[in-house]
């Protein structure tokens, strides 16, 4: 018993040494340069530098943006690195004003193939965005290429934290192909009539976790594309914007499907739509299975509980034939608060895929309108349902 103890204890002095250790060794680049450049100036070239220096260093580095605004025309910051990396953004980072000036397309900022990042900091990526949210994107799906704010391609083992995306030109932060990566702490802002700035977009990425974030923004809050596995979302308030969503799915050939999505102690506050699930009709063939939403609360949101398997919106769907893409697994478990529509259920599943195995428990929704009464909608869809039903699901009333 002794023997063992100390040995912890030994085990314990020892970890808090090398801990101390590897926090004396990390090697700090400052894309000021010590300063020798200044608040308001652009720092393209010097952050480009930096990253670079501290990708190459074998311990592990921080690479600083101080205090202040800096302006940034873009940054693709890549690895492999060769030790873990932090970007500590602790100023504002300013994006050029118009749209025509950016030097990486549809990107302002992006990190790739980096193993061990972490980003921190307080600090604001400033999509400035505003000037581009007039333009007519009523019929072009992405609004042309604007640039996405962040992006985080290919990226690893990471963590993002303590930071703020504001006013981006499209999407705020992109995820593709990533595997473990821990959102917590982020703020996202933006105005409720900004166009596709949907806040955290997901796609072909495994092991990834939203916590503890504010994301207000004027499209999806967390939108989630094809190949999206293993996804946690939990204690993140949303609004305004368009809700939590999971697809559009089915409009490509070849997509992954999305697997185990996780749901839970989320507010939703004055958004369009609550959580759901949408795939275009006449669609691909897909799947999305295990799609959990647990412990929601929702005020004044339109649409709170939807499926929607006849996603069409600018109406460019040509034909009426139905969704391919098979949903299965679905859980809405206690979710409760105002619908600012009557309509507060949706299920509206594929004609030729009827979705599987759905579960409704305790659904407790108030219409805050004065439209007629609170009701709901199924089609092709049998859900097991359980305690608290308002309004009830899939029961029509008489009219
Ligand atoms: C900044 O200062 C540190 C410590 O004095 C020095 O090692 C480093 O070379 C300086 N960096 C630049 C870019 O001047
Ligand atoms: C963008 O580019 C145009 C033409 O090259 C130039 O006149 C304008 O000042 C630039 N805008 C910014 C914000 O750099
Ligand atoms: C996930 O990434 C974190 C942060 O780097 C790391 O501490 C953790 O060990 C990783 N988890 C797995 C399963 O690799």
């Amino acid at each position: 018993m002794g023997l063992k103890l100390s040995n912890f204890v030994i085990a314990a002095l020892l970890l808090l040494v090398s801990s101390n250790i590897a926090n004396a060794q990390i090697v700090l680049f400052d894309v000021t340069e010590n300063g020798t450049i200044l608040p308001q100036s652009d720092i393209t070239d010097a952050l480009l530098k930096a990253w670079n220096n501290a990708c190459a260093s074998t311990i592990p580095s921080k690479v600083v943006v101080p205090k202040g605004i800096f302006k940034l025309s873009g940054a693709t910051l890549e690895g492999p690195c060769n030790a873990p990396i932090e970007f500590d953004l602790q100023g504002i980072l300013q994006a050029p004003p118009e749209d025509g000036n950016f030097t990486g397309g549809d990107t302002w900022v992006a990190f790739e193939y980096v193993d061990l990042l972490t980003i921190s900091g307080g600090g604001i990526f400033d999509g400035q965005g505003k000037p581009t949210w007039g333009k007519d994107c009523a019929n072009d799906e992405y609004c042309g290429d604007l640039p996405i704010n962040i992006r985080f391609n290919y990226v690893t083992n990471s963590i993002i934290q303590e930071i703020t995306s504001l006013d981006s030109k499209q999407f705020h932060i992109n995820v593709l192909g990533c595997q473990n990566v821990t959102f917590q702490h982020v703020k996202i802002i933006a105005a409720e009539n900004s166009p596709h700035t949907d806040g955290i977009h997901i796609g072909r990425s495994t092991d990834i976790k939203v916590l503890d974030s504010n994301i207000q923004t004027g499209d999806d809050c967390i939108s989630l594309g094809d190949g999206s596995k293993q996804i946690t979302i939990a204690k993140v308030t949303c609004g305004p914007g368009h809700g939590i969503s999971i697809g559009s799915l089915g409009k490509y050939l070849n997509e992954e499907a999305v697997k185990g999505v996780d749901v839970k102690s989320c507010t939703l506050k004055n958004t369009q739509n609550g959580v759901r699930i949408k795939t275009w009709p006449d669609s691909q063939e897909g799947k999305a299975s295990d799609l959990h939403f647990e412990d929601i609360i929702m005020e004044n949101v339109g649409n709170p509980v939807m499926i929607d398997q006849e996603y069409c919106p600018w109406n460019q769907c040509v034909s009426q034939l139905p969704s391919r893409v098979q949903i299965s697994g679905v859980r809405f478990k206690n979710i409760r608060g105002t619908s600012s529509t009557a309509l507060a259920v949706k299920l509206v599943c594929s004609g030729g895929l009827p979705c599987q195995d759905v579960e409704m428990t305790d659904i407790d929704l108030k219409y805050s309108g004065d439209e007629g009464q609170i009701t709901s909608e199924c089609k092709n869809v049998k859900p097991t349902v359980s305690g608290i039903q308002n309004p009830p699901a899939c029961v029509t009333t008489a009219s």
